[in-house]
């Protein structure tokens, strides 16, 4: 995220002097009589006003929203096979294998499928017959993030990756029955990459099943094991995370229509801002980086500061509060796979995320990962509870902004019209395009790839 920040900075510092060239010796000289311009640009329009009449430090701030400034995805320290081919193939297969599952029903597919934008299009998860406490989030460009999960309780994705599996009404599966039915159907696969297939077939060491988990026959199992057996269980099942990862790293976003607009907008080309948008999804664009005050989190390339906000939600009927970023950090430094762990492969120096995590105080409290807004059209429900079933429900909520109870909502109501409010919908419409990633990669991998 940082790596984001400093593009941005630099891109709208770029259309800054480029708009303050312009204001000096370009066409705004001819602007209107009487119209004070600040030199940074205020509130004033260029010559042509209208839908399409940007200032420069508009333009800086649409630019800095724009594909063109999403730095190529940097390799994970703490995953060395995060940018391996051979781990991407292997992860392709293993995010769509419902072998992973004790019943063969359930893939990481399952919830996140790749026609919906790999999310599931329900409320709350739920692939058991029982919701999950939260709404299933896209993976696409969420290698990006610097914590995963709504309260960012991993701190990489190979991490994330491993805890659905062992989740009851999830996967439904455990590590030592995941490591086993692996080295038995991927055995060449493994061991191409991580070279070490350790021999698990002594099932007085290893029983089938057996993971460190709130079940209580399934924690015995794994308590009665040796710590050094489970330390070969826990870095083959890391490997698996990892190589998960692998493959979900290189589902990016697209190119969407926004972007060619920002193209447009950066070179105050308005003929062809007229093109791209109507004037009612420019109207959006205004209110998104303007008064709606939407970039104070949703910024950068991504539309998310990669932080944690309490906005405010409603509790889903017979929910009980759920704290969000507060028990996240606890569990987060508590994560035996984290990247100061054992099975990460990142040196400490690399670690600067967890190292100088921000754990406690009042803004915490029921505060949730700010989600990107790429694709947004297509994902609904809304929010880390499901609790929107659609984006006028979103910006209904953004024009009350309740308090928050308990925590503190780091909203102010915007009171829209209902024009605006439509104009704001018809922006994030905009926001959509298919994944940047191979077309092989977006579906089941044939068998025997
Ligand atoms: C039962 C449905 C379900 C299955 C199966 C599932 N997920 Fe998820 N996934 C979710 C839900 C729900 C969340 C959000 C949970 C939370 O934040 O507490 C999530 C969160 C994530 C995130 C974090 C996204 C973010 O914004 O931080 C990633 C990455 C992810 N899942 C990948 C996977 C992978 C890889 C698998 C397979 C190993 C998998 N999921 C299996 C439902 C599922
Ligand atoms: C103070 C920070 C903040 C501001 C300002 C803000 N958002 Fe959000 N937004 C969030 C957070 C945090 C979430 C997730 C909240 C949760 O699930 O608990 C969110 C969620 C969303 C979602 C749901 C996305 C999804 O995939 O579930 C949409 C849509 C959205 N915001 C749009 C907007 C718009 C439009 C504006 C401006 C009117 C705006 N946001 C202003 C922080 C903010």
């Amino acid at each position: 995220m940082r790596r984001i920040g400093l593009a941005v900075a630099a891109a709208v510092l770029l259309i800054l002097v480029s708009g303050a060239a312009l204001v000096l010796f370009g066409p705004f000289r001819e602007g209107p009589a009487g119209v004070v311009r600040t030199f940074l640009g205020g509130g004033e329009r260029s010559p042509a006003g209208g839908a399409h009449g940007w200032t420069a430090a508009e333009r800086g701030l649409i630019a800095s929203l724009s594909i063109d400034q999403l730095p190529p995805l940097a390799p994970d320290p703490s995953n060395a096979v995060g940018d391996d081919p051979a781990a991407v193939a292997f992860g392709h297969a293993l995010f769509f294998d419902s072998g992973l599952s004790p019943d063969g029903t359930v893939s990481c597919s399952s919830c996140h499928v790749p026609e919906l934008y790999f999310t599931d299009g329900k409320v709350r998860a739920n692939v058991r017959g029982a919701d999950t406490p939260r709404h299933t989030p896209t993976i696409v460009g969420i290698g990006y993030s610097d914590w995963y999960y709504w309260d960012g309780r991993k701190d990489s994705q190979w991490a994330q990756a491993l805890a659905p599996q062992e989740a009851a009404i999830e996967h439904g599966g455990n590590r030592v029955a995941h490591t086993l039915y692996v080295l038995d159907n991927y055995r060449s696969q493994y061991e191409a990459l991580f070279v070490r297939a350790p021999d698990l077939s002594d099932e007085t060491r290893f029983p089938l099943n057996a993971a460190p988990v709130e079940d209580a026959l399934l924690r015995a199992a794994w308590d009665e094991m040796t710590e050094a057996d489970q330390n070969t269980v826990n870095h083959v099942f890391a490997d698996i995370g990892k190589s998960i990862a692998a493959y979900s790293r290189r589902i990016l976003p697209g190119r969407s229509r926004f972007d060619d607009y920002a193209a447009a907008a950066i070179a105050n080309d308005q003929g062809r801002m007229g093109e791209i948008f109507s004037a009612e999804e420019a109207a959006g664009l205004r209110l998104f980086i303007g008064d709606g005050q939407c970039t104070d989190c949703h910024n950068g390339p991504l539309f998310t500061n990669g932080t944690f906000h309490n906005i405010g939600l409603p509790l889903p009927e017979g929910s009980s509060f759920d704290q969000g970023r507060s028990l996240g950090t606890l569990k987060v430094v508590d994560d035996a796979f984290n990247c100061l762990g054992a099975f990460s492969d990142a040196g400490e120096e690399d670690c600067v995320e967890l190292r100088f995590i921000k754990m406690a105080g009042d803004e915490l409290v029921g505060a949730f990962k700010v989600p990107g807004l790429r694709n947004v059209g297509n994902t609904a429900p809304y929010m880390h509870n499901g609790i929107f079933p659609d984006l006028d429900a979103v910006i209904r909520h953004y024009n009350h902004a309740p308090p928050a109870f308990p925590g503190h909502s780091d909203l102010v109501p915007l009171a829209l019209t209902v024009e605006q409010s439509d104009a704001l919908k018809a922006f994030l419409l905009t926001l959509s395009a298919a994944p940047d990633a191979p077309p092989e990669l977006l579906q089941a991998p044939e068998r025997g790839e």
